[in-house]
């Protein structure tokens, strides 16, 4: 396995599946690694905190970061080539990509989306993937991207791979290595209030009256086009939490 470290050092080639990450490597991102290494002949993962996402500078500072074990989880799963670039925003960047997206994630931290999208842009004109992978887990983000390749016609093809959770339901994510024991056991009244809303005649308001005490930040069906979810995003202490489950169709 190659790291990479500068954009000049980056090659190119046909075939090649990239998994944009932001490290602090889990089962959930191992599960992208493998999706792409199924269908891709080279696979490209990137490892870049990107500070352009992040609406809360302390957010960004209380990121987990572990690159040497990241390394050796990308390499254990067969990732070809992991790209870590020390810096992606150099003096005088002024170009930004800004999804027009209300709602949810949009709302709740404002210019994340901006960060997310354009970040996505660089890595597929840095990569050229022939293919792009993303978590399910994180279901606006995977809208914003769709629409972005579709508008701005970028040559990737976006494919989805399915939350991978905990035994006990929570969806995994870096931020979960924050969570006392304490505020893990509260934190599972997230995932469990979504699957109980599923069904439902009103899953927004059930999902709400079954948040145990956890205060959201919001509580919404998301029109992904081909499929609807129920998404929310509750704090938990001082980590926050997303998560959401399928309503009806498929996020493919
Ligand atoms: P990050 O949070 O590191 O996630 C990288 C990818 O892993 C995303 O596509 C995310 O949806 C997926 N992922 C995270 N947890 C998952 C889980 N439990 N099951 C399945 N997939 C999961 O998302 C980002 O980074 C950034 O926004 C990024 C796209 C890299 C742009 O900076």
């Amino acid at each position: 396995m190659k790291v990479v470290r500068t954009i000049a050092d980056l090659e190119t080639a046909p075939a090649t599946g990239l998994v944009p990450t932001m490290g602090a490597l889990h089962d959930g991102h191992r599960a992208l690694f493998r999706a792409a290494r199924a269908e891709n002949d080279r696979v490209v993962a990137s490892l870049f905190v990107n500070p352009a996402q992040f609406d809360q500078q302390a957010d960004l500072a209380a990121y987990p970061r572990d690159e040497a074990r990241d390394l050796e989880l990308a390499e254990a799963e067969g990732v070809d080539v992991v790209f870590a670039p020390d810096e992606l925003y150099p003096p005088g960047f002024a170009t930004w990509v800004v999804p027009e997206e209300t709602g949810a994630e949009g709302e709740a931290r404002p210019g994340h989306f901006r960060g997310v999208a354009t970040v996505c842009l660089k890595l597929f004109n840095i990569v050229r993937p022939e293919r792009a992978y993303f978590g399910q887990k994180d279901a606006q983000q995977v809208g914003v991207i769709r629409r972005l390749v579709r508008d701005l016609n970028v040559p990737v093809e976006i494919r989805v791979v399915p939350t991978v959770r905990d035994p006990d339901g929570l969806a995994l994510s870096s931020r979960n290595r924050r969570l006392s024991p304490e505020e893990r056991e509260r934190a599972l009244g997230l995932p469990r209030a979504l699957a109980s809303a599923v069904g439902q005649p009103d899953p927004v308001a059930a999902a709400r009256a079954s948040l145990n005490g956890l205060e959201p930040d919001y509580v919404e069906v998301l029109d992904l086009g081909d499929a609807k979810v129920l998404a929310a995003a509750v704090r938990v202490g001082a980590t926050r939490l997303i998560d959401n489950v399928p309503l009806e169709g498929e996020i493919r």
